[in-house]
């Protein structure tokens, strides 16, 4: 089992969070998203005490990207966390769930001038500047407003992160922030510092995601001191805060090796506090963006089986209730997964199939080639680990509902995201 808090009962059913899949299966409908909330807690806890441990002067910011909802904000709340958002719909959930302003952090490489007006109006942590352009927007809006926004600045570190090239983002090639090496990050900082009504706190960078491998966020960790040394020399100027993104692997299949939390912290705060004292640098507030390996493990997704179409020769297709729309990773960046069939979860997979969705699209497939026990029309299929980017990335093509979410703890459940119908689809319509 990839997720150690996944269990099989005496009916060989797959359970999570103390629940039954096939009797939530049963009571919610299927598509279903699950999340196991003890499973998120633990997450939101083990990113916080190891920069506790290993750092102290920091900070967990949840990448609400990875999953938005009223309940995953009020949950990020208990856990004292942060909150990055990253459109002023996500800034609406957030603060209709009640999270304090003062620990949201706005991001975003084109926020509209609503949004950003929005941002101070709301009075956020820190708005993350991604281009001069809205460098200059930002304080002339400020100005308006008679406001001092309190701003980071979106940095390209130049370090190459090996993952998927969708999800890569510490490069020169990005639409994302000021590039180091051509001095555009360094005027803009002398530009922040000129200006009346914006302060610059400190900066950012996010290499990408779903890496496995603690190098490079040691690399951008030392780059980026290195530009804050060269803004102390130079300007005279020292920043509080350095947010190193977030980007950390999850366990999908088997072969996957996330390093561990504490293992990451360990050596980024070792480099941090050993170039700071080589400097004569103050240690800066560590900030981290996790948003994949909160939720992502605590999730998986429930359909139902329909036909299984066996071509001879060729390969066999198990078809399911839901497909591209709830779940669009594969089609996207052939992510890989790990299946069940949640009913006979004590069986042995040996039977290889493509999990095809729903919708008129061939490339409408949830995983190829994927082991499990033999599939019949009528059985549950489980998707582990989907609780990161599968209900934020889901869309209405083909008019399907979007499914509901039911969070598990203790053997109880209780949805926190009601299931569309057919009357939510067309309530825009004119
Ligand atoms: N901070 C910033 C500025 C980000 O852009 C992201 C993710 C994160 C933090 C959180 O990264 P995480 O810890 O979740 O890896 N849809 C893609 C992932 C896109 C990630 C976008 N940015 C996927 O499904 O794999």
């Amino acid at each position: 089992m990839i997720n150690p808090h996944l269990t099989v009962n005496q009916n060989g059913h797959l359970m999570i969070g103390g629940c039954d899949t096939v009797e939530l299966a049963k009571k919610f409908g299927t598509p279903l998203y699950v999340i196991d909330e003890q499973q998120v807690r633990e997450n939101c806890r083990l990113f916080k005490d190891s920069i506790e441990k290993n750092y102290k002067k920091g900070m967990v910011v949840f990448a609400s990207k990875a999953l938005n909802c009223l309940e995953m904000c009020r949950i990020v709340k208990q856990e004292g966390l942060g909150l990055d958002v990253v459109s002023g719909g996500e800034l609406y959930t957030a603060i209709k769930a009640g999270f304090p302003s003062e620990h949201i952090f706005f991001h975003g490489n084109n926020k509209t001038t609503d949004e950003l007006e929005m941002a101070l109006e709301e009075n956020v942590g820190r708005i993350i500047v991604d281009n001069i352009f809205e460098l200059e927007e930002l304080d002339e809006l400020a100005r308006k407003m008679n406001k001092t926004a309190k701003i980071m600045f979106r940095i390209k570190p130049g370090i190459d992160a090996h993952t998927h090239d969708f999800i890569r983002t510490g490069q020169i090639d990005s639409k994302f922030g000021f590039a180091l090496e051509n001095g555009e990050a360094f005027d803009a900082v002398r530009r922040a510092a000129a200006l009346q009504n914006v302060k610059l706190m400190g900066l950012h960078c996010h290499i990408g995601s779903q890496i496995f491998d603690n190098r490079p966020f040691v690399e951008a960790a030392e780059v980026m001191l290195n530009f804050y040394l060269k803004i102390k020399k130079e300007l005279g100027l020292t920043l509080e805060d350095l947010n190193l993104g977030g980007g950390f692997g999850i366990k999908y299949v088997e072969q996957d090796d996330p390093v561990g939390y504490d293992q990451f912290m360990g050596s980024v705060s070792d480099v941090v506090h050993d170039f700071c004292s080589k400097n004569d640098m103050d240690i800066p507030r560590m900030l981290i963006e996790p948003g994949r390996s909160i939720v992502g493990p605590a999730g998986l997704t429930l359909y139902t089986v329909g036909a299984v179409k066996e071509i001879k020769d060729v390969r066999n297709y198990v078809t399911i209730d839901g497909g591209m729309t709830d779940n669009p990773r594969y089609a996207l960046y052939k992510s890989a997964y790990t299946i069940m069939i949640a009913n006979k979860a004590d069986q042995p997979a040996d039977y290889t199939a493509t999990v095809a969705g729903k919708c008129c699209e061939s490339g409408d497939l949830i995983q190829e080639g994927a082991q499990m026990a033999k599939p019949e029309k009528g059985d549950i299929l489980a998707v582990l680990a989907t609780g990161a980017y599968n209900y934020s990335m889901a869309s209405n093509y083909n008019r399907i509902p979007r499914p509901a979410m039911v969070m598990v703890k203790d053997g109880q459940a209780r949805e926190i995201i009601r299931r569309e119908s057919y009357e939510d689809l067309i309530r825009n319509d004119i």
